[in-house]
């Protein structure tokens, strides 16, 4: 099993998001222990350049006008994601969506002709759909009784990466990390559960599933 594990936050692994995602991924290696991890970090100063103007130009054209600068780096991307089995993202909510990091992320894999065409009826995904975890860290609380803020992230996600036929979503988060460290401690304790519940069936042989969640677990 390959495991692509992309973490976007500027904190790098000293991030609350790198740590939930690192705990997923460690989830992922109990139960397929020679799995393989493709670390892609893209966070702060690892951030990607933007698009350039010859990738944003193909993106309408019925061909790529290069396969330079933009189109060589989604090439790569992509690649990346193609060969893989379960992806892991690690994000903090930047502004109630996804942080610049992540969408520069999106805009080079959400690429026309290569992960999604177009047809009639809108625009088609070409990636065969896998598991996907999204390990979110938040400041305030963005689901649950106590949210006190919109949540533009966790619907993003679902959305761009359904266009490009990942659906198999699951979301785990650590929210309200701005709260202290008795609120941190108890949206971790929280979050740790969650993960056990859901990775414990992998251990259970009649319980058995394929590593194809379809779930939301959140803590909020
Ligand atoms: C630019 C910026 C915008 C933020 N916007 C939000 C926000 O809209 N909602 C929220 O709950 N927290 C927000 N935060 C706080 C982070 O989500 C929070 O500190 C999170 O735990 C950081 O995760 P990390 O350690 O993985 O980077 C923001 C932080 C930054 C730096």
């Amino acid at each position: 099993m390959n495991i692509l594990h992309v973490s976007c936050s500027p904190r790098d692994r000293a991030s609350e998001s790198y740590r939930l995602s690192q705990k997923i991924v460690a989830c992922l290696l109990d139960i397929r222990p020679g799995a393989t991890v493709k670390e892609r970090v893209i966070g702060g100063a690892a951030s990607l350049p933007p698009i350039d103007e010859d990738y944003a130009m193909s993106q309408h054209a019925s061909e790529d006008v290069s396969q330079e600068g933009s189109a060589a780096r989604s090439e790569e991307l992509i690649r990346e994601l193609e060969s893989s089995d379960v992806v892991v993202i690690g994000t903090p909510m930047h502004n109630f969506t996804a942080p610049a990091a992540l969408k520069l992320w999106i805009d080079h894999v959400v690429r026309v002709r290569k992960t999604f065409h177009v047809s009639p009826e809108g625009k088609v995904g070409m990636l065969r759909d896998r598991p996907v975890f999204v390990a979110v860290s938040s400041g305030g609380r963005f689901a649950g009784e106590r949210a006190r803020q919109p949540d533009f992230l966790t619907p993003y996600l679902k959305a761009i990466l359904g266009m490009v036929g990942l659906h198999d979503l699951a979301f785990f988060t650590v929210q309200g990390t701005a709260f202290g460290p008795d609120a941190l401690a108890e949206a971790r304790a929280r979050t740790d559960h969650a993960l056990q519940e859901h990775f414990s069936s992998f251990h259970h042989p009649s319980r058995e599933r394929s590593a194809s969640p379809r779930s939301v677990a959140t803590s909020p």
